[in-house]
């Protein structure tokens, strides 16, 4: 069967000339010979695993299960690692490697006999980067999620990545937690191999992928230490070899209705912001230039948030007890309506046959769209002088007081000048200031790191404040929560109003009509502007240099501007042979 496919590994190994020689010899030296890989697809496992990335250890064992399942179908597979990005860890920011890691993705795809890929990624910028690299290369493509960590646990209380760092943290400042209790938090909140247990841009952004047909069904939920997570690994194994029989693209797959049911489904789960700037970034590579931030804000007006999860959700569930009911399938099942169901997977089946038989098992963590964890607005995209390009905001992780304010503004240009206010216990500052932090977006940051849920200054933590309004050109964690105004497009280190700001200016946010606005006159910010100069650029060579001239704003996708496709373009390979 397998030898009447023309496979794009044969122009390497297949061929009687010098060329072919090189290659098989040298496959031969790896101990290989023609019963492995004549006539049969070659399939590059693409591992992300690194002893620097906690989320992603399992990997090292789980390459095996997807090598097994290859092997079945008359596959011949080979690991090739990749970067690793390990979201808490690196430094400063690991959107600043998305784009790196996309390349070489790409990259490694085109410049080896491969016929098809199984990506293992999970960890927040690596779903995207993987599949950025994917999309440009357009061979058969399946996405193989880390799976979520269990959920953690101290002294009997459960632990939610992220969110319970955020909140203990600020326990601790406010002296109301002992050191003893401390440790405990640190020992127990991750207590395992996978990704943040919570709804926060690793469980979304495996979400997405599977919404959008690039992971086979319910893979993204099931926990990373499940059996069920090494079967879907070897699943994962036989289908790609499929995949290269049909000749099923990552290009056939990702259509504009891929695309939106990706978006339905990012808003049910309560989304994570990050999650925006990568999907308008892979429909970008796509060549889908009308996917954008207004799709967001239109479904999320009429997509309930019915994942009861943290940090969104009920404090009780994590995305283990996500996976007890149901899982993804589950959920979409409940959103039959906004999903456009002939929409193609990589099972070889659309959308709608995939959940067929799904069921949800928990009604109170799945919620029904008639009861929903909130009505609308998983997220919410402002505009106004402010921010013309737009900006966005979780009005259901938020304080309701603040989903209209107006306030002073409390301007730093960068992060230590904030932290000093911040940790200041005499600071002049109210609940009801908005605090700005600006040079901290696509090309300021560099790579927005994710400063924008701003700590609550510790003076108005010992009163027992929980929330005021912040506004960044940065990103925020998926696990963080508050009235924080994100994505500033443009950014200030651009020339976007976020730069002319100042201290005492007033601000207003109105999310119910969608709209930020800075209260001074237009005269006056062009006087402001003709004095205003960028701050010095925080590389000034090397990867950040060029991240910086050619990285595209937030409401862009953040990609590369020599990385874009247009539509029905392919990416193309060199003329090789
Ligand atoms: Fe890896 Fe959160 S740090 S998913």
């Amino acid at each position: 069967m397998t030898r009447l496919l023309k496979l794009r590994s044969q122009r390497w190994l297949a061929n009687d000339d010098f060329r072919s020689f090189n290659h098989r010899s040298r496959f031969m030296q790896m101990g290989y010979d023609r019963g492995d890989w004549d006539g049969k697809p070659i399939v590059a496992i693409m591992n992300s695993w690194s002893e620097f990335n906690p989320c992603h250890m399992h990997f090292r064992q789980r390459v095996d299960d997807v090598k097994r399942g290859v092997l079945q179908m008359g596959g011949f597979p080979l690991e090739m690692p990749t970067l690793s990005l390990n979201d808490a860890i690196v430094k400063p920011s690991a959107l600043l490697y998305r784009n790196m890691m996309a390349m070489e993705v790409e990259e490694m795809i085109r410049c080896y006999p491969v016929d098809a890929v199984v990506l293992m990624g999970g960890c927040d910028k690596t779903t995207p980067a993987m599949l950025l690299g994917a999309i440009s290369a357009d061979l058969p493509t399946i996405f193989l999620p880390a799976g979520p960590m269990l959920r953690g646990n101290s002294q009997g209380q459960t632990l939610g990545s992220g969110s319970d760092a955020f909140k203990f943290w600020d326990e601790r400042r406010a002296g109301r937690i002992t050191e003893t209790q401390w440790e405990g938090i640190v020992s127990g909140i991750a207590r395992g191999p996978g990704t943040c247990m919570t709804m926060g841009t690793a469980s979304t952004m495996t979400g997405i992928a599977e919404a959008l047909g690039m992971a086979l069904p319910g893979a993204s939920s099931i926990p990373a230490v499940d059996a069920g997570h090494q079967r879907m690994s070897t699943q994962a194994g036989r289908r790609i070899v499929q995949m290269v029989h049909d000749d099923l693209r990552p290009s056939a797959i990702l259509t504009r209705d891929a695309f939106l049911n990706a978006i339905v489904v990012a808003m049910a789960m309560g989304c994570s912001t990050n999650a925006i700037i990568h999907v308008i970034a892979l429909a970008r590579r796509a060549g889908l230039k009308d996917v954008g931030l207004d799709d967001f804000d239109r479904i999320s007006r009429d997509v309930p948030v019915i994942a009861n999860i943290r940090p969104n959700g009920d404090s009780r569930y994590l995305m283990e007890d996500f996976y007890y009911a149901g899982g993804l399938p589950a959920l979409m099942t409940r959103l039959t309506r906004h999903l456009r169901l002939d929409a193609m997977t990589v099972s070889g089946q659309s959308l709608g046959r995939n959940i067929e038989d799904a069921k949800v098992h928990d009604d109170d963590v799945i919620r029904t769209p008639e009861r929903p964890v909130y009505r609308e607005g998983s997220l919410a995209v402002l505009r106004g002088n402010l921010a013309p390009g737009g900006c966005v905001i979780k009005p259901g992780a938020m304080s309701e007081k603040f989903l209209r304010h107006r306030g002073p503004a409390m301007v730093f240009d960068d992060y230590p000048s904030l932290k000093k206010m911040i940790d200041d216990p005499e600071a002049d500052v109210t609940e009801d200031h908005v605090i700005i932090l600006r040079n901290a977006g696509p090309k300021g940051g560099p790579g927005m790191p994710e400063w924008g849920m701003i700590p609550l200054p510790l003076k108005l933590v010992r009163q027992g404040v929980r929330d005021m309004l912040r506004i960044s050109d940065a990103r925020m964690s998926g696990t963080s929560y508050g009235a924080c105004v994100l994505h500033v497009a443009p950014e200030a280190y651009v020339g976007g109003t976020l730069a002319l700001a100042r201290t005492g200016d007033m601000v207003a946010v109105d999310v119910p009509s969608r709209t930020i606005h800075l209260d001074v006159d237009e005269s006056e910010l062009a006087r402001r502007r003709a004095r205003w100069s960028p701050p010095p650029a925080r590389y000034a060579r090397g990867y950040g240099r060029m991240f910086i001239e050619h990285i595209l704003q937030a409401d862009d996708g953040c990609d590369m501007d020599f990385l874009l496709t247009q539509a029905g373009e392919s990416a193309g390979e060199p003329d090789i042979f």
